[in-house]
């Protein structure tokens, strides 16, 4: 902050598809936020973003973190950078928001949450569909026993033909794996959020690549499919020490009628949910019976994520997707790929 501006000063670390769509047209229309930098590896991406948002634009993220000491830094590199992006801002005494996945791996997740422990500065992921109003009120209604116990989940992140054309999501080594690290694990967290994070005790895996290195062009473009190095479709049941199971399904390429579903199902022995649009119901004699509904989705769960880290920074109690929760979804992709790529029961 500078003179009478108090508005936090934010940087952006790499300027692609995520940093442009969210980050950075959310600190630019937020009255608490001066977006003052961008940086990215490719200079021109960097030079590009930062015209557009009337910032300084750089490729070297030291530089611009000693240059402009912003107050708040967004990560937006592909996985394989969160780790050492959110390290390098934490330690330039920087709040971050890291995209989703945290890191690679636990270890990294770890790391990451200990290291904003004792820079005590908030590091919170961008797990955005916690912040629908249809999953916060499903949150309620689960705590509220509403559905009673739930013993069944299943969350969807599936896709058609829905690899990404663009980025490095195909690049294992840069990525981590396929849908799993990138969209399943958004209805993952959705659905353990509204579950109050219940203790796993096991999980098994299958995972497949059957198209994703057969084809090249789908909903979101083309890819080569000559290098396509992650699993295409996975499908894993975790077991909670309370009893229930969680089945996650998602895939970038598999044959289903419908084009994409993003979406979880509670079954309780009270009643049952579904997460999007959030829809509460029970059986009556064979009819099903509506308790509670939203007609639409809220599909501004991307802004309230991003306001909800900005309120918690300038010091408001608003509930973050925080380091320490990072850190365990983290272990949960983990032990599911161990699971499917040792054809094993990984215990927790
Ligand atoms: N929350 C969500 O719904 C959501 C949606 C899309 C992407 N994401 C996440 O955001 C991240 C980026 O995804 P994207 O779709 O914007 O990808 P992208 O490829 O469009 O953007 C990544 C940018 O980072 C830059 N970059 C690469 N290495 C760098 C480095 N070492 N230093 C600085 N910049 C570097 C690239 O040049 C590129 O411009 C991924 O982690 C992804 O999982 C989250």
């Amino acid at each position: 902050m500078s003179g009478s501006d108090t508005r936090l000063r934010v940087a952006i670390i790499g300027a692609g598809n995520i940093a442009e769509r969210v980050h950075a047209s959310f600190y630019h229309m937020c009255s608490d936020t001066h977006l003052v930098g961008i940086c990215d590896n490719r200079p021109e991406q960097a030079q590009l973003l930062a015209t557009k948002y009337g910032c300084e634009a750089f490729d070297d993220v030291d530089t611009m973190l000693s240059t402009l000491r912003p107050d708040v830094v967004s990560v937006c590199s592909p996985n394989r950078f969160h780790y050492q992006h959110v390290l390098t801002a934490l330690a330039a005494g920087c709040h971050v928001m890291c995209e989703k996945p945290p890191a690679m791996s636990p270890a990294e997740a770890n790391e990451m949450r200990l290291a904003a422990r004792k820079a005590k500065k908030v590091l919170a992921y961008d797990f955005h569909h916690r912040f629908a109003l249809d999953v916060q009120l499903l949150r309620e209604q689960v705590a509220a026993g509403t559905l009673g116990e739930v013993y069944v989940t299943t969350a969807r992140a599936l896709r058609r033909c829905g690899v990404p054309g663009w980025g490095v999501f195909t690049n294992k080594t840069l990525q981590g794996g396929g849908p799993l690290i990138d969209i399943g694990i958004h209805m993952l967290d959705a659905a353990l959020f509204v579950l109050g994070f219940p203790a796993v005790k096991c999980v098994t895996a299958h995972s497949f690549q059957k198209l994703g290195t057969t084809k090249s062009n789908g909903q979101f473009g083309t890819w080569d499919p000559a290098s396509y190095s992650v699993e295409d479709a996975l499908f894993a049941t975790l077991e909670f020490h309370n009893g229930g199971i969680l089945r996650l399904e998602t895939s970038f390429a598999l044959n289903i009628p419908e084009q994409s579903i993003m979406n979880v199902q509670f079954c309780g022995d009270k009643a049952g949910a579904t997460m999007f649009p959030a829809h509460i119901y029970q059986d009556d004699a064979g009819q099903l019976v509506t308790l509670m509904q939203r007609e639409t989705a809220d599909d501004l769960r991307h802004a309230r994520s991003m306001a909800a880290f900005i309120d918690h920074v300038k010091g408001s109690p608003v509930a973050l997707a925080e380091a320490e929760q990072g850190y365990e979804i983290q272990r949960l992709v983990q032990a599911i790929y161990d699971a499917a790529e040792q054809g094993v029961t990984v215990a927790l």
